[in-house]
């Protein structure tokens, strides 16, 4: 007999005489009710065992975390919380849980740092199953909206040739030995006795290769993992992140806005109306979480008011020269609350502004858009406009409450003349970029795309705290395990 998923099994429209269902036990009580989960749903099945008929050597083995198999009767719950539950005729054990061992027990309530050390059991949690049922929602409404509107999925290289992206400290990849290192006459390591011949690095974005692609194909997007070696212990970067990265050729700036505008709320949406039980359960988490937290401290919406209210508002549009202005008249900055004081036009920002803008001033998702030019990427287009000394690039961030920078992305700089300035400007190896300056070179024309950090959004919807509890098994500086 092919047992059945408990979420059919609650989804049922009639009894049923004989079902079989199979999962872990959440709790047992009084002898007699087994919560039962398979992780198909964060609902529980109540399997209720006929206790004096079944042998106690069975009943002891009932524990948490334990696998078993029932097969009995859906009959119509006489408790509340349920509609059905199983009337068991036969019960085995999988597989035992030894409860003096299984680090899990929920009455202890295991608190999120135990459970991190723990990430190959807390998704057996009802919190790490819903938040990775959403993940895995999310990833495929990313799918769907792209393939929807006809953009080409591109697998670009995880390990690259390139590392002038200047996104971030990367990864090495050798197959070099540590000892014995072949060198040069000079001394440096000889790249050309490695496996690739060359110096090879985990790719920070698949943006570069991406434009290539777009200016192919037109509209393409990148779902991928990312590398970053920043040594940035907060609770939003993550060493390894996953990141989505469409591009689209004759974009310009105000399209890739509307773009990345209209992406994030649809996923939103396809959560929202795929993911309601998990998203029911994580609003009451945060509640719970709150609870704890000094009245200025909560947050002013619950979850789903707040995802609702992401999708029924448009995101600010500000651009950097208005965003300096507002910030130097703020309150914390003239009571120097802020670690960086904004003193000038030019200032980088950091995430005690993005936040103050979007969680204070604001009160909704932003867009900064045009940077100076000085604090971005060289491959960002310079604006026409711009005074010199002031030189701005059209460039944009979308900053969520929360989260702070969710999206970073721009039009990119089509001019071949304009980007061989900038490069040299940077010292960055034309020879290396040859490859990407052919985009120029032949066919050039008007692009723009976006990197969207997926854990980031998965914070967001999930209405987590911290960037670790939203990716089954997280990279930091001075944690790979697993
Ligand atoms: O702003 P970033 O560095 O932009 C790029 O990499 C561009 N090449 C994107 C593009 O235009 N195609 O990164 C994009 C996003 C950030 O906004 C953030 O959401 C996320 O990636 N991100 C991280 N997420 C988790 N951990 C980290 N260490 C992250 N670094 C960036
Ligand atoms: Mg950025």
């Amino acid at each position: 007999m092919r047992h059945t998923k408990v979420k059919d099994l609650l989804n049922s429209t009639t009894t049923l005489q004989e079902v079989n269902a199979k999962g872990w036990v959440r709790t047992f009580r009084n002898n007699q009710f087994i919560a039962l989960n398979d992780g198909s749903t964060i609902n529980n099945i109540q399997c209720v065992v006929d206790f004096e008929n079944t042998p106690d050597e069975t009943l002891k083995r009932i524990t948490t975390g334990a696998a078993i198999s029932v097969i009995g009767t859906l009959i119509e719950s006489k408790g509340a919380g349920q509609k059905y539950e199983i009337q068991v005729n036969k019960l085995e054990i999988l597989g035992d849980s030894d409860a003096e061992k299984f680090p899990i027990q929920p009455k202890n309530k295991p608190s999120l740092d135990f459970l991190r050390e723990n990430a190959h059991l807390r998704v057996r949690t009802n919190m790490f199953g819903a938040i990775m049922r959403v993940r895995s929602v999310l990833s495929f409404a990313v799918h769907n909206y792209f393939q929807q509107k006809g953009f080409v999925y591109v697998n670009t290289p995880i390990i690259t040739g390139s590392d002038a992206e200047g996104a971030g400290e990367m990864f090495k990849v050798t197959a070099l030995p540590f000892d014995n290192t072949p060198r040069t006459e000079d001394g440096k390591v000889n790249y050309k006795e490695d496996f690739f011949e060359k110096e090879t690095n985990l790719t920070v974005s698949g943006q570069l290769e991406g434009e290539t692609y777009a200016m192919a194909l037109g509209q393409i997007y990148t779902f991928g993992p990312t590398f970053r070696a920043e040594n940035s212990n907060t609770s939003r970067h993550l060493a390894e992140f996953w990141m989505i990265e469409p591009e689209v050729a004759f974009n310009n700036l105000d399209d890739n806005m509307d773009l990345a505008e209209d992406f994030i709320q649809y996923v939103i949406k396809y959560a929202l109306d795929n993911c309601q039980d998990d998203l029911k359960f994580l609003e009451g988490r945060l509640l719970d979480e709150e609870k704890s937290k000094p009245q200025a401290e909560r947050s002013e919406m619950a979850l789903l008011e707040k995802l609702n209210f992401v999708l029924e508002n448009n995101f600010k549009r500000v651009s950097y020269t208005e965003a300096i202005d507002i910030l130097r008249d703020s309150t914390p900055n003239k009571k120097k609350k802020f670690q960086y004081i904004i003193n000038e036009w030019g200032a980088d920002l950091q995430s005690e502004h993005e936040r103050y803008l979007v969680e204070k001033h604001f009160k909704c998702p932003v867009i900064l858009f045009d940077y100076p030019a000085n604090i971005k990427a060289f491959y960002m287009r310079l604006n026409d406009n711009t005074e010199p000394g002031r030189e701005t690039v059209r460039a944009m961030d979308i900053l969520f409450p929360g989260i702070g920078e969710i999206v970073g992305g721009s039009e990119r700089e089509e001019r071949y003349d304009v980007l061989i300035e900038k490069m040299k400007a940077l010292e960055i190896d034309e020879e290396e970029l040859s490859w990407y300056l052919d985009t120029r070179r032949f066919g050039s024309a008007t692009h723009a795309g976006f990197g969207l950090g997926f854990e980031r959004l998965v914070l967001f919807v999930t209405g987590m705290t911290n960037i670790r509890d939203v990716i089954p098994f997280p990279r930091t500086p001075g944690n790979a395990e697993f």
